[in-house]
């Protein structure tokens, strides 16, 4: 199967990417996503201004059985100056993004300042969702906000960006998001972040399974993809054509690759599995989604992407 895909300047030869957070957080964990076989791009852990040592721990938790996790990091970072001598001094086997974050909206700008100063030239990932730092809403659940910010950015930020974006579980929620989005030269959107704020209880002990936020922390793996996909949907069918989709979320087997793609997935980046499994997952990933495309006879993708069926 071809996979060759598209977003702004960078093209992809697999469809799959580590989520920002995941074997990402140094130069090496970043290098075996490079060379892991079938990953199609890496992108690196959001970075703040400064270095960060993030949550106490324990802060996170894995279900390696029911496939499910739960984190409250708190954005365990090195500091963007870290990760432009990554992407700026190594040599990059695959397009690498880069993901900024900010605890302040000055923070952001700054980040992304530097970036544009900078000889970085893929895509940058903004990340307006992380649901783990104490007293810090996620960002796009404030559509005002999220308004302000991208006024801001795109006053300045030349190259091309997007961003990751929190579950939505409202219809209006949808519509607001996407009419906003749709006002912006985004390249893509990032769906969706860990479900923020759930809560898993050990039955043992019946205490919580993560320290920070008295165990609230954001959700991850099989327990999300009906979630993950609605989010892809309902951005795909209001999001202008132009601005591309990298989906996360659920994302256990060949069969997941194959339900975001009917969504309208360009890309798919894998964040619990790959803790769970380590950078293997692509391979076997893209080996099931094979096998579902010969039984299927599908030899383009172009047969799948976006045609997900309705009851008529
Ligand atoms: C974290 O560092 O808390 C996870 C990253 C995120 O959810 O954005």
């Amino acid at each position: 199967m071809n996979y060759t895909t598209k977003i702004a300047n960078q093209v992809f030869h697999h469809l799959f990417i580590n989520a920002a957070g995941v074997y990402c957080q140094t130069v090496e964990e970043l290098e075996q996503i490079q060379n892991a076989p079938c990953a199609g791009a890496v992108i690196t852990k959001s970075a703040t201004a400064k270095e960060r040592s993030g949550n106490s721990e324990p802060r996170y938790f894995e279900n390696s059985v029911e496939h499910n996790t739960i984190n409250s990091m708190g954005l365990p970072n090195l500091g963007i100056d870290y990760y432009l001598n990554y992407v700026l001094k190594h040599s990059l086997k695959l397009p690498t993004l880069f993901s900024i974050v900010g605890l302040s909206q000055s923070e952001i700008i700054d980040n992304l300042k530097k970036l544009q100063a900078s000889g970085f030239s893929g895509l940058t990932e903004l990340n307006l969702s992380c649901p783990n730092v104490s007293g810090k809403p996620q960002i796009a659940y404030d559509f005002a906000a999220t308004r302000e910010i991208l006024d801001n950015v795109f006053a300045f930020y030349s190259k091309p960006l997007g961003v990751k974006l929190p579950p939505y579980f409202d219809i209006a929620h949808f519509d607001q998001i996407a009419a906003i989005l749709n006002d912006y030269p985004l390249a893509y959107v990032n769906a969706i972040n860990s479900v923020g704020n759930g809560l898993v209880i050990d039955p043992e002990t019946d205490t919580v399974v993560i320290k920070p936020k008295d165990g609230f922390g954001g959700l991850g793996g099989k327990q999300i993809k009906a979630t993950a996909l609605a989010n892809v949907r309902a951005l795909r069918q209001r999001l202008h054509p132009q601005i591309k989709i990298i989906a996360t979320g659920g994302v256990i087997n060949g069969r997941d690759v194959y339900d975001h793609l009917l969504c309208g997935a360009d890309l798919i980046s894998i964040g619990s599995q790959l803790e769970i499994e380590g950078p293997t997952v692509f391979a076997r990933l893209e080996k099931e989604l094979e096998e579902i495309f010969a039984d299927k006879g599908i030899t383009d993708l172009r047969q799948v992407r976006g045609k997900l069926k309705l009851i008529a």
